[in-house]
């Protein structure tokens, strides 16, 4: 046990996790080591004296025997202690147990507070400081109420960082990445002290990985990395096209590790139903996901299930995910004065040489449509947050609009612990493209970090972004809506 708060039992091999959670709901994940009940004991007491089973779910033999309990009839802005346990007896022990607290009701104004970041290897330079910190903000008056894990939450391909010491090919291999990133490192606690809403970048699967023609028939990683594994004498299989088992494998143990518990999707690909997602030519469906928290609304972009580059042409998303996101956006436009566009890529960042890499600046003829998408519905009050550089940025952009010119931002955070990118500043710049009048960086961050996000709706909508870093934070920016002029920055301001 430790001294945080979560008791680690022998019935589970990795969690417990929270997942989604609204006012009234929370989804608990673990995943065990046979098949059987798992039973949720939710309470408000500490020691869980006053436990009640409040639901029970049972481990799937063809997830990895992952579990989701989904937990209902819960109080809104509420703090619930928990345990899940494999027998059906109450929590005996005087705990500590992990705790969670349940969404606001809808119209809450907040402040509300959340985190997000992307990147994290057990084996980097930096160990699981920032995640520490995280923790240590866990106790705070403004203390975070749910994360985002914007991708890279495991490197199967980092033989040697990933813990496995080769490059995970099975599904063994790949549930074990996950393992040793969540269940042997600080992240035990985060994972279960914290609800967690998650969508993977490359590295779930593979390095810069890519389909090469929209029938998802054949996948690649990049020129670049086969040419290296081949030069480095890795097995064959990690340097021709990415086999079936690993796509299988890495495609599997996301959906048991990170969307399992999830909030609900918006076209889920087949399969799902039965844990266990196909990966069809002919299915539309994928992993983007949409929430809302108080007076904010997220859309969680899926930039990997139908992204495919080569002899056909290239593509991030296919035509069912760019409806869909025009129809969340008009949809929540003027009912949520603050949004939310998750992307496990920076919109923003563009690279001096055409490196590849797969970012938004790979896909030009994507990017100008999105930001033709903000601009043509006037879609104000909209903040991108993204991952995957291993440097951190702020860029403030100003779009065209159609009715007025308007400012947008994008908060770039990465990585919880991986090698940094010390030439992001030299090797890169704020992206302009037709739609963007100006965009210029607040600044940029070599160092391990994560981001901290505050918000509210009085007396105005207001946003307050920190950059966090294992020794505080480095970057204070605040945001205010103004009735007359619109979203302005009103303050930055360097930190520690
Ligand atoms: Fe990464």
């Amino acid at each position: 046990m430790s001294e945080h708060g979560v008791k680690h039992t022998t019935d589970w091999v990795v969690g417990p996790v929270v997942g989604h959670v609204t006012p009234e709901t929370v989804r608990l994940w673990v995943r065990g080591r046979a098949a059987g009940p798992v039973f949720a004991w939710v309470g408000r007491e500490p020691d869980l004296r006053d436990a009640r089973l409040a639901a029970a779910g049972q481990t799937w033999p063809e997830a990895g025997f992952a579990a989701v309990v989904d937990v209902t009839g819960l109080e809104p802005d509420t703090r619930y202690f928990y345990t899940l346990t494999a027998a059906e007896t109450p929590p005996a022990g005087p705990g500590p147990y992990p705790s969670f607290q349940t969404a606001p009701p809808a119209d809450a104004a907040g402040p509300l507070t959340f985190v997000f970041g992307s990147c994290f290897v057990p084996g980097n330079p930096y160990g699981e400081a920032t995640v520490q910190r995280l923790l240590h903000l866990l106790t705070a008056a403004d203390a975070p109420r749910f994360g985002l894990l914007l991708g890279d939450q495991i490197y199967p391909d980092a033989a040697s960082e990933n813990g496995l010491g080769r490059i995970a090919l099975t599904v063994d291999d790949y549930r074990e990445a996950y393992r040793l990133a969540w269940a042997e490192t600080a992240w035990r606690e985060a994972l279960a002290r914290l609800p967690w809403y998650m969508i993977w970048d490359d590295h779930e699967v593979d390095n810069d990985w890519f389909w090469t023609s929209p029938d998802r028939v054949e996948a690649q990683t990049s020129w670049y990395t086969r040419l290296l594994r081949r030069l480095t004498g890795q097995p064959r299989e990690t340097w021709v096209n990415i086999s079936r088992r690993r796509l299988h494998a890495a495609v599997q143990t996301f959906w048991e590790h990170q969307m399992m518990h999830g909030a609900p999707l918006r076209l889920p690909p087949e399969g799902v139903e039965a844990q266990r997602p196909l990966i069809l030519t002919s299915d539309r469906g994928h992993f983007g996901y949409t929430f809302t928290y108080g007076p904010a609304a997220f859309y969680v972009l899926d930039l990997h299930s139908h992204r495919y580059m080569g002899a056909y042409g290239r593509a991030m998303m296919n035509a069912e995910q760019w409806a869909d996101l025009e129809h969340w956006l008009l949809d929540v436009r003027d009912r949520y004065p603050i949004k939310f566009l998750v992307s496990s890529v920076s919109v923003f960042f563009q690279q001096r040489l055409p490196m590849g890499g797969g970012r938004w600046d790979d896909f030009p003829d994507e990017r100008r449509r999105l930001v033709h998408l903000l601009n043509a519905h006037q879609v104000e009050g909209l903040f991108i947050l993204t991952g995957d550089l291993h440097v951190a940025h702020v860029v403030e952009a100003r779009l065209e609009g159609t009715e007025r010119p308007f400012d947008a931002w994008e908060f770039s955070v990465s990585p919880w612990g991986q090698h940094v990118f010390r030439w992001g500043r030299l090797l890169g710049k704020p992206a302009r493209f037709p739609g963007v009048r100006t965009a210029r960086w607040l600044g940029t961050w070599a160092v391990p970090n994560f981001g901290w996000v505050r918000y509210g709706t009085e007396p105005r909508p207001w946003l307050l972004f920190r950059l966090e870093t294992p020794t505080g934070p480095r970057l204070t920016v605040r945001l205010e809506h103004d009735p007359a002029r619109g979203w302005q920055r009103v303050a930055s301001e360097p930190g520690a």
